[in-house]
C-alpha cells in the first residue's frame, strides 16, 4: 500500500538544514499494523506527515497504491485526505462546543454524505469504539481514553483505506492506552483498514505486531 524509496526529508530554519529523514525505504502491505518506534526526535511524526499528505514528500520516494504522492495535484490529494486516510492524533483535537456524535459527524458533513448514510455511519463508528451510550457526550464531559475513543470514530467513520496514529495512547495512563490500542488492533482485523502508528510507548510496542525502528531519521537495522 505504502512503498518508501529512499526517502530523506529535511526542515529548514532560515540557511540551516536539519535532516529529519535519512535514506528511508520501507514497505507497507494492504492490512498491515506497523508501528513507527524510536525516541522522540527520531522523525517519526515526519514520516507519518509525508505519507498522510501533511508534508510534501520529495519526488519518486513515497508511493501509496503506486501513485507517487509527490506527483499527485491538490484535488487528488484532498481527495485522498478526506476519504482514504484517517487520522489520530495524541490530543485529539475534537470540537469542544460539538457532542461525541456532532465530532464524528463533522467530516461526513463536509464530504456531503447523505442525511441517512451519515446516521448509519456515524452510529456504526461511534458503538464500533464502545461510546454508544455516551453520543450527547461533549469532549469535557468525557475521560481521556473516552475522547479518544471519539477520535477513533471519527477517523473509521469515513471508512478510511488507512489510519495514521500518531502517539495515540501517549497522553493516557498505560490501562487506557492499553484499551486504545486494542480498539485499533480490532479495527485492522474486523474492518481490514490498514494501520500505520508512531509510539515510544513500551506497552504499545509490546502488543505490536510489527515494529520498524527510527533512530535519528534512519531506520534501524
Ligand atoms: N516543523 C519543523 N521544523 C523544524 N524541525 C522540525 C519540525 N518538525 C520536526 N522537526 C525536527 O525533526 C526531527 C524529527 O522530528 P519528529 O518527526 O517530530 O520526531 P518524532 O515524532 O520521532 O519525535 C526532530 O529533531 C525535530 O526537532
Ligand atoms: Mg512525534
Amino acid at each position: 500500500m505504502f512503498d518508501v524509496q529512499n526517502l530523506s526529508f529535511s526542515y529548514f530554519l532560515g540557511k540551516a538544514e536539519f535532516k529529519a529523514l535519512q535514506d528511508v525505504s520501507l514497505n507497507i502491505p494492504e492490512g498491515d499494523f506497523v508501528t513507527l518506534a524510536g525516541p522522540s526526535g527520531s522523525g517519526k511524526s515526519t514520516l507519518l506527515s509525508i505519507m498522510g499528505l501533511i508534508e510534501n514528500s520529495p519526488s519518486q520516494s513515497v508511493f501509496y497504491r503506486d501513485q507517487d504522492l509527490h506527483s499527485l495535484d491538490e484535488l487528488r490529494k484532498n481527495k485522498l485526505r478526506r476519504h482514504e486516510f484517517g487520522f489520530i492524533f495524541q490530543h485529539f483535537y475534537l470540537f469542544p462546543v460539538l457532542s461525541a456524535y456532532e465530532n464524528v459527524e463533522y467530516f461526513l458533513v463536509k464530504q456531503g454524505i447523505p442525511d441517512a448514510e451519515r446516521k448509519i455511519r456515524v452510529e456504526w463508528a461511534l458503538e464500533t469504539v464502545g461510546l454508544k451510550d455516551l453520543s450527547q457526550k461533549k469532549p469535557n464531559e468525557l475521560s481521556g481514553g473516552q475522547r479518544q475513543r471519539v477520535a477513533i470514530a471519527r477517523a473509521l467513520a469515513k471508512k478510511p483505506q488507512v489510519i495514521i496514529a500518531d502517539e495515540p495512547t501517549a497522553s493516557l495512563d498505560s490501562k487506557t492506552g492499553r484499551t486504545i490500542l486494542d480498539y485499533l488492533l480490532k479495527i485492522n482485523q474486523d474492518e481490514k483498514v490498514t494501520i500505520v502508528m508512531a509510539s515510544h510507548d513500551q506497552m504499545v510496542l509490546a502488543a505490536s505486531p510489527r515494529i520498524i525502528r527510527l533512530h535519528d531519521g534512519r531506520l534501524e537495522t
